[in-house]
C-alpha cells in the first residue's frame, strides 16, 4: 500500500492491496482520472490516455481553455464545458450556480481520519491505511473542497469523502455534495443493485448500462427497504467468481442517491451521495460540510471477492465495540410469539423453554411500556407498562437472569405517538410542515431529531430504561419514513437541511448510548431490513434483516444482504408454521438451516412446539454454537444463486485457516425423477482432505472444488419411503473439517 506523488508528472497513484488508483493534475488545475483497477506499476506513465482518449476535447493546444465534456475526471464541476451529472453544485448569492475547483495542494498522512459526527471505516494503527487529500479551490466563490482518499493496505478499498470549506465573506448554498464521482473510460458493464419492499429487501436486481442515466435513490429519510446505498459495475464476463467488478457502497443511513451516466461516447461516470432531491445547505462564512464516506470496492475475481473485501472491511474497520470480534448470542425474540399480548408470566414460560433448549438471550419486543396494546400508541413514553409487567423491567430481567439468560430489551426512540404523554407536552418535537396535516404511519410521527433538546430528551428516556434493568442487549426499531418534512426549529433558508440534519442527531444519539452502555449489544431494525445499511453497522454490530422470517424468502434476501454485508450483521430467525408473512409451511429443519446463515435466533412461542421439534431445535442450537464463530467471522462464499432459476440456492463459510467449513443447500420445490445433480464448493485448500460431519469418504479439497459433491438423494428423487425426505423446501447442511 502506498501513496505516490510524481511532482514531474504531476500524478497520484493511490495502491491499495492489489489495486491501482491513478489520477493527475491537468494544466488547467482540474483532476483528470486516469485509471481504477488491478495494481499496476507505480513508475507506469498513464498521462497519455487522457489526451489520446479525449481528443474530442482538446482544442488545439492545451494551453487554451480545455472542454471537459469528455475528460474523465475525479470531482466534476458544474457551469463550464462538463454538460453532464455534477459532484457538487453551489448557489452563491449573486444567484449563480457555476463553480470550477482548481487544484491547490495536497497531503499524504499515514492512517486515517475521523469523520466529525458521522459513521466511517476506521484504522487501529496508523500503519494499515494511508490518506490523500487534494484540495481544490474555487477563487470566485471562494470555496474550497477537500476530497479524501484513503487505501488500505490489507483490503482493495478506496474510501472516498469531501469537506467543503467556504473562506469568503458570503454565503454559499451547496445543492448537491456527493461523496465520489468516478469516470470510467467505457460502458461495457451490467449495473447491480439491491432493490425491494417490505419482506423482500435487498433482490439482486442487474441491467445493462445504456446511454444516459440509471439510478437507484431514497427520498424517504432512511437507507430504505426500497433501495440499498449500494451498487456495483460489474464486466459482461463477471459473475460471482471471475471477471472485475467495482462496487460502491455508502456509509449512511439517510436519502442517498447512486447514478451511473453514459455519454454518446460511452463513457461511464458514476457518481454516489447524499440525494441532492430536496437537499440544500447553507454554508456561511467560515462554516464547513462533511459528506459521508463512499466505500469503493475493486475485484478482479467477481462479485464474490468484492463481498468477501466488504464483509471483512464491515465487520473488522467499520463496525466497532465490545461484541465486533465476539460470537453473538443465541436469542428468543417474543414480536410473532405474542406481539403485543403478553404478561410476565407468558414471557417467562417463554423464557424458561427457551433455557431448556439452549437459548441464552431473551428479547422482549413491542409492547412492554405506556399503554401500548397496539402499534396505535405511546411511542415516547419509555415507562413500563404497570399492567403487563406489574413488577417492572428490572424484576423481570433478573428472572430471566435467574433462569440463566440475558436480557434484552426493544425500543423505537426516534417515533412519537399522537397518542402519547411526550406528544402532550411538546407537540411541536416532530417534523411536520405549520398548517399542513401531521401524516401518520403506523399511528406515529418522526421526532425532529435535527433539534438537540429533542436528541438529549431520546438519551435521557433510553438510558433510563437501560439504567433500570439488567439489559444487555437493544433491538433499536423504526418504523416509518418522513413526510411533509419540516422543522419548527429551523430557519427558512435552512429547512432542507432538516434530512439530513436528523441523520446528524441520530448518530449523535446512537455514539452517545453505545459509549454509556458498552456492555450492551445493540442490533438496529427498521421494519426488518430497511435501514440495513453501512452507517448504522458502525453503531451497531447487527441488523435485523428483514421481518419475513419465512426460509424460502430469506434465501433471496439473505443472499442479497450478503452483497455487502457479512454474516455478523444479519439477524436470522426460526418462526412458526404456517409463517406469518406468508401462510407457507416449511419444514423446521429448513428454518434452521437457513437461519443458521445469520445471527441465530428464534421467534416463536416456544411453549407451543411439539416434543420432536424441541428436540430438533435442541440439535440445532447445540450445533450453531459449534459453528457460530466459523459462519459469523468466516470467509462466506455464495454457490448457488436463487435468482437465477430460483428452485435451488446454495452458500457456503470457510474460516481464514481453510480447515473448517459449512456448507447449505436448499431446494425449493422438489422435482420428480430429478437429474443427478453435483454442487462445486469454493475456498477450501486442494492440497487438504476433508471429513464431511455424517459421511465416512474422505474428499479432497480439490474433489470438492473441481469435480463436486454429489447431493444426496433427497435433492435427486427420493423414495416415497424417505418420508421426511421428500417434499418441498428442503435443504440439507455439511461440515467439513481438515484432515491434519
Ligand atoms: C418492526 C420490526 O421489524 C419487528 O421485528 C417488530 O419489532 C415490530 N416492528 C414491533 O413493532
Amino acid at each position: 500500500m502506498a501513496i505516490i506523488y510524481n511532482e514531474e508528472k504531476k500524478v497520484f497513484h493511490l495502491q491499495a492491496k492489489d489495486t491501482s488508483y491513478v489520477f493527475e493534475i491537468l494544466n488547467t488545475g482540474h483532476l483528470g482520472h486516469l485509471y481504477w483497477g488491478k495494481k499496476v506499476k507505480a513508475d507506469l506513465d498513464l498521462t497519455h490516455l487522457i489526451r489520446e482518449q479525449s481528443r474530442k476535447a482538446f482544442l488545439a493546444s492545451e494551453q487554451k481553455e480545455l472542454s471537459l465534456d469528455l475528460i474523465p475526471q475525479e470531482y466534476p464541476t458544474y457551469g463550464y464545458t462538463d454538460f453532464r451529472q455534477p459532484a457538487y453544485q453551489v448557489k452563491l448569492e449573486n444567484g449563480s450556480n457555476i463553480s470550477n475547483l482548481k487544484y491547490l495542494s495536497h497531503e499524504i498522512i499515514a492512517g486515517k481520519e475521523r469523520l466529525e459526527g458521522l459513521p466511517a471505516t476506521y484504522v487501529e494503527d496508523s500503519s494499515e491505511a494511508e490518506t490523500l487529500k487534494v484540495t481544490l479551490f474555487d477563487e470566485v466563490a471562494n470555496l474550497k473542497v477537500v476530497l479524501s482518499y484513503t487505501v488500505y493496505q490489507d483490503f482493495d478499498v478506496i474510501a472516498r469523502s469531501a469537506r467543503f470549506i467556504n473562506e469568503g465573506e458570503e454565503n454559499i448554498n451547496l445543492e448537491r455534495a456527493l461523496s465520489t464521482s468516478v469516470d470510467f473510460r467505457d460502458a461495457d458493464f451490467d449495473f447491480l443493485h439491491l432493490s425491494g419492499a417490505w419482506s423482500r429487501e435487498r433482490h439482486v436486481k442487474k441491467r445493462p448500462l445504456e446511454q444516459g442515466l440509471q439510478a437507484i435513490e431514497s427520498t424517504r429519510g432512511a437507507s430504505s427497504l426500497q433501495q440499498n446505498p449500494f451498487i456495483a459495475l460489474t464486466r459482461k464476463d463477471a459473475d460471482e467468481h471471475h471477471g472485475e467488478v467495482y462496487g460502491f457502497s455508502f456509509v449512511y443511513s439517510g436519502n442517498f442517491l447512486a447514478q451511473v451516466q453514459v455519454n454518446s461516447y460511452k463513457q461511464t461516470r458514476v457518481t454516489m451521495g447524499i440525494n441532492p432531491f430536496d437537499f440544500n445547505w447553507l454554508l456561511e462564512p467560515n462554516e464547513t460540510f462533511q459528506t459521508p464516506e463512499a466505500v469503493m470496492v475493486y475485484s478482479d475475481q467477481g462479485l464474490n471477492k468484492m463481498s468477501q473485501t466488504y464483509h471483512k472491511l464491515y465487520r473488522t474497520r467499520l463496525a466497532r465495540g465490545k461484541f465486533r470480534d465476539k460470537v453473538r448470542p443465541i436469542l428468543i425474540n417474543n414480536w410473532e410469539a405474542t406481539y403485543f399480548d403478553f404478561d410476565e408470566d407468558k414471557i417467562l414460560d417463554i423464557a424458561k423453554d427457551g433455557k431448556e433448549l439452549g437459548l441464552e438471550l431473551f428479547v422482549l419486543d413491542d409492547g412492554w411500556f405506556g399503554k401500548r396494546d397496539d402499534d396505535s400508541t405511546s411511542l415516547g413514553d419509555w415507562f413500563v407498562d404497570e399492567r403487563k409487567l406489574p413488577n417492572g423491567l428490572g424484576s423481570l430481567g433478573k428472572k430471566i437472569n435467574d433462569l440463566g439468560m440475558e436480557f434484552g430489551l426493544w425500543f423505537e426512540p426516534e417515533m412519537i405517538s399522537p397518542e402519547s404523554e411526550l406528544y402532550r407536552a411538546h407537540p411541536d418535537w416532530c417534523i411536520h410542515v405549520p398548517n399542513r396535516t401531521r401524516g401518520q404511519a403506523r399511528s406515529q410521527l418522526v421526532l425532529d431529531l435535527s433539534r438537540e433538546e429533542v436528541c438529549d430528551k431520546v438519551i435521557e428516556m433510553v438510558s433510563d430504561i437501560l439504567d433500570s434493568a439488567p439489559i444487555t442487549y437493544v433491538k433499536w426499531d423504526m418504523n416509518r419514513n418522513m413526510t411533509q418534512i419540516g422543522s419548527a426549529k429551523l430557519p427558512a433558508q435552512r429547512q432542507r437541511e432538516l434530512p439530513h440534519r436528523y441523520m446528524l442527531g441520530l448518530y449523535r444519539i446512537l455514539e452517545e448510548l453505545t459509549s454509556r452502555f458498552p456492555d450492551i449489544l445493540f442490533e438496529s431494525c427498521a421494519s426488518g431490513g430497511g435501514r440495513f445499511d453501512p452507517g448504522m453497522l458502525y453503531y451497531m454490530p447487527q441488523t435485523w434483516t428483514s421481518d419475513d422470517t419465512d426460509a424460502v424468502e430469506r434465501l433471496k434476501i439473505q443472499y442479497g444482504t450478503s452483497m455487502v454485508y457479512p454474516v455478523s450483521s444479519m439477524g436470522a430467525h426460526v418462526s412458526a408454521v404456517p409463517n406469518h408473512q406468508l401462510a407457507r409451511v416449511t419444514p423446521l429443519k429448513t428454518r434452521g438451516n437457513v437461519a443458521m446463515f445469520g445471527n441465530f435466533g428464534y421467534e416463536l412461542d416456544l411453549t407451543k412446539l411439539t416434543v420432536e421439534e424441541k428436540e430438533l431445535v435442541k440439535k440445532q442450537v447445540a450445533e450453531y454454537k459449534e459453528v457460530r464463530e466459523l459462519v459469523q467471522q468466516g470467509e462466506f462464499y455464495r454457490l448457488v444463486s436463487p435468482f437465477e432459476g430460483n428452485n435451488d440456492t446454495a452458500w457456503m463459510v470457510v474460516s481464514e485457516d481453510k480447515k473448517e467449513a459449512y456448507v447449505g443447500f436448499y431446494k425449493v420445490l422438489t422435482e420428480p425423477n430429478a437429474p443427478y445433480y453435483t454442487l462445486t464448493l469454493k475456498g477450501l485448500d486442494p492440497e487438504k482432505n476433508y471429513r464431511i460431519k455424517g459421511m465416512d469418504k474422505i474428499y479432497g479439497g480439490d474433489e470438492l472444488m473441481y469435480v463436486g459433491l454429489n447431493l444426496p438423494k433427497l435433492f435427486n428423487g427420493a423414495a416415497p419411503s424417505d418420508l421426511d425426505m421428500i417434499g418441498d423446501f428442503q435443504s440439507t447442511i455439511w461440515r467439513l473439517q481438515v484432515i491434519e
